[in-house]
C-alpha cells in the first residue's frame, strides 16, 4: 500500500457537481511553477493560466502580444506544480481566430506540450465551429463572455461590457450557445451583476465570474490583482487580500542596505 495520500483531482465533472450542490468554484491566475505550488496547496479548484500573463508577466499593455509558444511555456510550468486543480489554458490571440482547424491545432498543442487539462476562448456564436471542432478532439473547452480583453481595440475601453438590452441579449444567447456547443463552464468579465446572476440561473453549466457580482457560480480573480502586487490596479471589482509589493518591496530594500553596509552575510551566512 502506497503511503501517500491520493489526491482527488478537480475535474470538470468536479465543477459541474459543484454548481448542482450550491457548492461556489474558486479560479486564480498562475502563470509560474513556484506560485502555481503555492495556489494549489492552497485548495484552489481551478487555475488559469491566462493570456493576461502578457500584462503582468510580460509588462505589454494588452494581452494581444503574447504567442502561442509563450502560453505554453507559462502552461507548462504551472502543470508541473499542480497536484489537484483542473488547468485551463487561454487560447491567445491570433491563434484560434482564423479558422477552426488553426483553432484545433493551438487547442492540441496546448494540452499536449504543455500538459494542460482545458482551454478557454474568448467569443460566441462566432466562434462556435472552432468551439465544436475543438471539443470533439476530446478538449474540454470554458467559454468567456462579457468583457473579452483580446477583442479591446473593438470596445475601446476597459469599461462594463452589456449594459444595454441589444448587447445583454447577445451575450445571453452566446452563453446559451457555449452550453448547447458542450462548454464546460463559462468566465463571465465585467458585466452588470444582475445580468450574470440571469446567465448562472438561465445555464445548467458553471459561471465563473470577474466583476460579475456574487451570483456567478465561482470568481475568478488574477493573482497580481488580489496579492496586490500591481501597485496602481484597484478596480471596483477588486478585493486585495495581501499588499504584497510593499511586502516584497521593503524586505528587497533591506536586503539592498545590507549588502550596502557590508551586514549580509555575517560569519554564520558563509562557509
Ligand atoms: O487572462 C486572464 O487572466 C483571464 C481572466 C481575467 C478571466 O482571462
Amino acid at each position: 500500500m502506497s503511503v501517500h495520500k491520493e489526491v482527488k483531482r478537480i475535474t470538470t465533472h468536479t465543477l459541474q457537481e459543484m454548481k448542482n450542490s450550491g457548492e461556489k468554484i474558486a479560479m486564480l491566475t498562475a502563470y509560474d511553477y513556484s506560485m502555481a505550488t503555492i495556489v494549489d496547496d492552497a485548495g484552489m479548484d481551478i487555475i488559469l493560466v491566462g493570456d493576461s500573463a502578457s500584462n503582468v508577466m510580460a509588462g505589454h499593455e494588452t494581452t494581444l502580444p503574447i504567442t502561442l509558444d509563450q502560453m505554453i511555456y507559462h502552461a507548462s510550468s504551472v502543470v508541473r506544480a499542480v497536484k489537484r486543480a483542473l488547468v485551463v489554458v487561454d487560447l491567445p490571440f491570433g491563434s484560434y481566430q482564423g479558422n477552426s482547424k488553426e483553432a484545433l491545432s493551438s487547442a492540441i498543442r496546448i494540452m499536449k506540450e504543455a500538459g494542460a487539462h482545458a482551454v478557454k476562448i474568448e467569443g460566441g456564436v462566432e466562434i462556435a465551429e472552432s468551439v465544436s471542432r475543438i471539443l470533439t478532439a476530446g478538449i474540454p473547452v470554458m467559454g468567456h463572455l462579457g468583457l473579452t480583453p483580446q477583442s479591446i481595440y473593438k470596445f475601446g475601453t476597459y469599461t462594463v461590457r452589456a449594459k444595454h438590452e441589444a448587447e445583454a441579449k447577445k451575450l445571453k444567447e452566446d452563453a446559451l450557445k457555449l452550453q448547447e456547443l458542450g462548454c464546460f463552464g463559462i468566465v463571465l468579465e465585467k458585466i452588470p451583476a444582475k445580468l450574470a446572476h440571469e446567465v448562472s440561473e438561465s445555464l445548467s453549466i458553471p459561471t465563473i465570474g470577474i466583476g460579475a457580482g456574487q451570483h456567478c457560480d465561482g470568481q475568478v480573480l488574477v493573482i497580481h490583482d488580489m496579492l496586490g502586487i500591481n501597485k496602481g490596479f484597484k478596480p471596483r471589482f477588486l478585493r486585495q487580500y495581501a499588499s504584497l509589493y510593499d511586502v516584497m518591496n521593503g524586505a528587497i530594500k533591506n536586503y539592498v542596505s545590507d549588502v550596502k553596509a557590508k551586514e549580509f552575510p555575517n560569519e554564520k551566512e558563509q562557509y
